[in-house]
């Protein structure tokens, strides 16, 4: 498997109340091409940070990142502009920060016109195509954001973010505000996505359940360190560590059952 994203020794110290909180603490961890690492932890770990991190909306205090071939934290100006649209983004209710008002249309029309994918002309096709491919009728680009079930606005931020065609997807608490049975229909695109694609993911959850069904390789992050990391089998059957012991015992069923 080819390397895509290999990070080391990332630190970030945020200071808050003349405390220093060790965000990030020496983190290091790679993910090849097609692959899906599960980032998991408790709430406070730092996942979020690096997230942010990776996508350059945060600067780290030392530490490198490459992807796909470049040294990820040099990049400035246009040369970041055009990479941007390799690494994308889904978070809990990404469409929340949109203007409610806006249209389904609208949302992604603007990676398309940002990043030259389709002139103007071809972007409602280019629309209706990405609505399709994530289970959404072409009408659906007409609606606005806020009359979007919660599943259905998930699904319009994930045609967001392949519409740049993109080979890593961050994916920060993405299904953790749905309930099970649209998680479930969630999960089962991005491995379809992923399958047709080739696309890695990072998926980040403080829930390791979900991060197991969806995972090749599992990381458990613990007060800004990476713990423990391995098969996702094996950190949920074997923990080594006090964290994945902690966030085992947090799903009790999740031993004898298969998710
Ligand atoms: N902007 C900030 N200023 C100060 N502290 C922060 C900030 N963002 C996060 N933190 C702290 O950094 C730590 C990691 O937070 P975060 O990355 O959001 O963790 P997670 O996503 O795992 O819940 C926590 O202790 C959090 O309180
Ligand atoms: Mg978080």
């Amino acid at each position: 498997m080819t390397v895509l994203l290999s990070v080391d020794a990332l630190t970030k110290a945020y200071s808050s109340a003349g405390r220093q909180i060790a965000a990030l603490d020496n983190v290091s961890l790679a993910i090849g091409s097609g692959e899906t690492l599960g980032l998991v932890g408790a709430s406070g770990s730092g996942k979020s940070t690096l997230s942010r991190v990776l996508l350059r909306l945060l600067e780290p205090d030392s530490g490198s990142i490459r992807f796909a071939g470049q040294d990820w934290r040099a990049l400035r100006g246009a040369a970041l502009r055009r990479s941007r649209a390799r690494m994308q983004m889904v978070f809990q209710d990404p469409l929340g920060a949109f203007n409610p008002l806006a249209s389904v249309a609208s949302v992604l029309d603007d990676p398309l016109r940002i990043h030259g994918i389709a002139d103007k002309r071809r972007r409602p096709a280019e629309i209706a195509t990405l609505l399709e491919r994530v289970g959404l009728p072409p009408a659906f680009a007409s609606r606005p954001v806020r009359t979007l079930s919660g599943g259905q606005r998930q699904r319009v931020a994930i045609a967001r973010a392949i519409a740049t065609r993109p080979s890593l997807l961050v994916l920060d608490e993405a299904v953790s505000a749905l309930d099970v049975t649209v998680r479930g229909r969630i999960l089962e695109l991005l491995v379809e996505l992923q399958r047709e694609r080739g696309l890695a993911y990072l998926f980040i959850s403080h829930d390791l359940a979900v991060v197991r069904a969806i995972s090749h390789r599992v990381a458990v992050m613990d007060a800004g360190r990476i713990v423990e990391e391995g098969p996702a089998a094996d950190v949920v059957n074997a923990p080594q560590s006090d964290a994945a012991r902690r966030l085992v015992a947090a799903v009790p069923r999740l031993v004898t059952e298969s998710v």
